[in-house]
């Protein structure tokens, strides 16, 4: 199912658990450097849309685009892959936790730095085959994850395509913005069904994983095998978990 549609279907709650996080933000607008306009592409609800720039948004999703709060950006109808602007019409691009829902990456990509001097995109990296077990839930609960990347542009190609350069990006214990990674110190959150609810992993998995990954985690937390587990990560603040900024 093409990433716009898909979001007509799972999207309707999503700013119940999605939101800005500040310290995340805080890369983003330092890497869009002096741009005065900007494109935010795959905007969504419009997190991470800098609130002292000229923004236009891009949003193939019309259940998203309905909850873009009252003054956001104006929100243009597109999707990544052909952005409807003229060549270097913005100074620069950004594209938040979407370019893993694009039909083409690349494609959707090289558009951006065709329409904008600079590029901004905020994803992650899975590009060494054992990247799935760097994180419990995807280790030792939710294994099928790996399967979803099958087929997909590696972290080093999309960052070919554009020319950029890549930044890790830790995550904060306490992230405000619920993806996927972002409870990776707070393991009972991914019980809360509304949590899961913001995060397209989930759905995309489908119902019968999801259940055995969530009993599987429940009795591991009662019993105290989680914490047995993963008693390193207690005392981190933060945790790189294979967030990257490609930045141009
Ligand atoms: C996880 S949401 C991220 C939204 C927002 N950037 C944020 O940080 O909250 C992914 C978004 O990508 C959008 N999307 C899916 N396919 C797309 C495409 N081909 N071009 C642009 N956006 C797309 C979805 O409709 C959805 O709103």
């Amino acid at each position: 199912m093409p990433g716009g549609q898909l979001y007509d279907t799972i999207g309707a709650t999503y700013t119940m658990t999605r939101r800005t996080e500040p310290r995340i933000a805080a890369r983003i607008w330092a890497a869009l450097g002096d741009a005065r306009t900007v494109l935010n592409v795959g905007a969504g609800a419009g997190s991470y849309e800098p609130p002292d720039r000229d923004v236009t948004a891009v949003e193939p999703s019309p259940v998203m685009r309905a909850q873009r709060p009252a003054g956001a950006a104006a929100c243009v109808a597109a999707a990544a892959e052909n952005l409807p602007f003229e060549d270097q019409s913005f100074d620069a691009a950004m594209a938040v936790s979407t370019v893993h829902h694009w039909q083409d990456p690349v494609a959707g990509l090289r558009e951006m730095r065709r329409v904008a001097r600079r590029v901004v995109v905020f994803t992650y990296d899975d590009s060494d085959t054992g990247w799935w077990r760097r994180f419990w839930l995807t280790r030792d609960y939710l294994p099928e994850v790996a399967d979803l990347l099958a087929g997909r542009p590696s972290l080093a190609e999309q960052a070919r395509a554009i020319g950029a350069r890549t930044e890790p990006v830790p995550i904060p214990w306490d992230c405000a913005d619920g993806f996927f990674e972002a409870y990776w110190r707070r393991p009972g959150a991914y019980l809360d069904d509304q949590v899961r609810r913001g995060v397209s992993v989930w759905a995309r998995v489908g119902p019968q994983a999801e259940r055995r990954a969530v009993r599987s985690l429940r009795a591991d937390l009662a019993s105290g095998r989680w914490a047995e587990r993963n008693r390193d990560l207690v005392a981190l603040d933060a945790a790189e978990l294979g967030l990257r900024l490609l930045v141009t």
